[in-house]
């Protein structure tokens, strides 16, 4: 058997409302994922997939209570240190996030993200390089004209181009895990 590429056990999240009382948004769930295995989560809106998700990526607010544990290739997580899990964080794991619109910042053109988003990770490939290949993986995610979309912002792109700018942006630095 291989050792799982993933492992959540027992994950809680909570949030301290206004008045200090904490309330649990997430009751303790188990997953495990092998290597080159896909696992869908399943769940009414608002039951704590997104957040799931967001909290072994040490990407929600400050603040916010994650007790458990979540193992990447035998790795612990939770309570890594922000340097860490910043190398991890679009490398090695890489995330669609559901809103792409609040994932992207609207001030840069995709092509400039994409290309921060390699070069973040790999700083021997040069800008130029970088947006060569922001431009094939507009491609591979079926973005008619990426030579000319890889210049344009978030908001001239439409509702399903934007997801898979997205999809584009997680696949850019080949992740061993797709969130
Ligand atoms: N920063 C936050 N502060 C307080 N509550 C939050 C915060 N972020 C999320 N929540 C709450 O946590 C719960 C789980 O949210 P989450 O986004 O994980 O749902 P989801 O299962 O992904 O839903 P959907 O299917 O709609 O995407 C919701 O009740 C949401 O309101
Ligand atoms: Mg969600």
């Amino acid at each position: 058997m291989t050792a799982p590429l993933l492992d959540i056990r027992d994950l809680r999240i909570s949030f301290q409302a206004r008045d200090g009382e904490w309330a649990e948004a997430l009751c303790g769930i188990d997953l495990s994922l092998e290597p080159g295995k896909v696992l869908g989560i399943v769940g009414e809106s608002g039951s704590g997939k997104s957040i799931a998700m967001m909290a072994f990526l040490q990407l929600l607010p400050r603040g916010t209570r994650v007790e458990g544990s979540a193992k990447f290739r035998g790795e612990e997580l939770i309570g890594m240190a922000p340097a860490r899990i910043r190398k991890i964080r679009g490398k090695a794991i890489g995330c669609i996030f559901q809103d792409p619109l609040s994932a992207f910042n609207p001030v840069k053109t995709l092509g400039q993200q994409v290309v921060e988003a390699i070069r973040l990770h790999d700083r021997a490939i040069s800008k130029r390089e970088a947006l060569k290949e922001a431009e094939r993986l507009f491609e591979l995610v079926a973005i008619p004209q990426p030579a000319r979309r890889v210049r344009q912002y978030p908001h001239e792109f439409s509702g399903g181009m934007r997801q898979r700018a997205m999809i584009a942006m997680a696949l850019a630095n080949k992740p061993d895990l797709l969130i």
